[in-house]
């Protein structure tokens, strides 16, 4: 998988894109990250990214010709693939793991980042084919966003995790949060892990995460368990702990 972040601080994408398991899955060829600097599509001496809105008021737009020139390049260089290009802006789709699973199906992304004054309309109308928020609040720039993206996205790619099967038991990805995991010593200052963890028994232990996960869903995100794929025995013990609790 191919990702481009187009920005004018392509340090800031690099400082993080090459440490850790982002770093070791580029320099295993897993996925190819590239941090493209929109200066290097200007035209002209001060390399101006920005200028002031059209109508006047305060704060700078991004201008529309470096980046439909920095899309283009990415694009003409990608071989036929078609791109998702996203841009990133409060203003857009929430994203979350259902959308971060979406584009890690995909060959090529390009990230365009936004400044958070704002973008020239163009640029969301003509080029991108995703407008991207990671919350609702406003950041300085597009350029964490992005990073949000690629490091929830890769992580998807198979290989990227040692651990071929870890994603699948993330909290979201099962639709449910995560149960409590609890490693060595199995007594810490007295605080005692689950015995049923030490036990042995799998069947046991896989039924105690799934208890413990449903009553850690229910408590703290109840919106979930709408979508949640449920089994009667999940929902059977879900009014069970509904009635404990009322
Ligand atoms: N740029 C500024 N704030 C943002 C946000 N919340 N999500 C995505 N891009 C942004």
């Amino acid at each position: 998988m191919r990702i481009e972040i187009i920005t004018t601080i392509p340090q800031m994408i690099e400082a993080v894109a090459s440490e850790s398991i982002l770093g070791r899955a580029r320099k295993r060829g897993l996925i190819e990250v590239s941090a493209v600097n929109l200066r290097d599509f200007t035209s002209d001496r001060h390399r101006t990214t920005d200028d002031a809105p059209f109508g006047g008021g305060p704060g700078m737009v991004m201008k529309p010709e470096p980046v439909f020139a920095a899309v283009e390049s990415l694009v003409s260089r990608g071989a036929g693939s078609k791109p998702r290009i996203l841009l990133m802006t409060p203003q857009g789709r929430r994203f979350d793991q259902k959308f971060a699973e979406e584009l890690s199906g995909e060959s090529h992304v390009i990230i365009i980042c936004g400044r958070y004054e704002g973008v020239d309309e163009r640029i969301r109308e003509h080029l991108a084919t995703d407008e991207v928020s990671i919350g609702d609040y406003v950041l300085t720039g597009g350029e964490l966003a992005s990073l949000v993206i690629l490091d929830a996205v890769s992580r998807l790619i198979p290989g990227v995790l040692g651990d071929e099967t870890s994603p699948e038991t993330d909290s979201f990805s099962s639709g449910l949060l995560e149960y409590p995991q609890y490693t060595r010593p199995a007594d810490f200052r007295g605080l005692k892990a689950p015995e049923v963890l030490l036990s042995g028994n799998h069947a046991e232990v896989a039924k105690w995460r799934r208890v413990e996960a449903l009553k850690r869903t229910l408590q703290r995100r109840p919106d979930l368990l709408e979508s949640a794929p449920l089994s009667d025995e999940d929902r059977r013990l879900l009014r069970e702990f509904e009635t404990e609790t009322s």
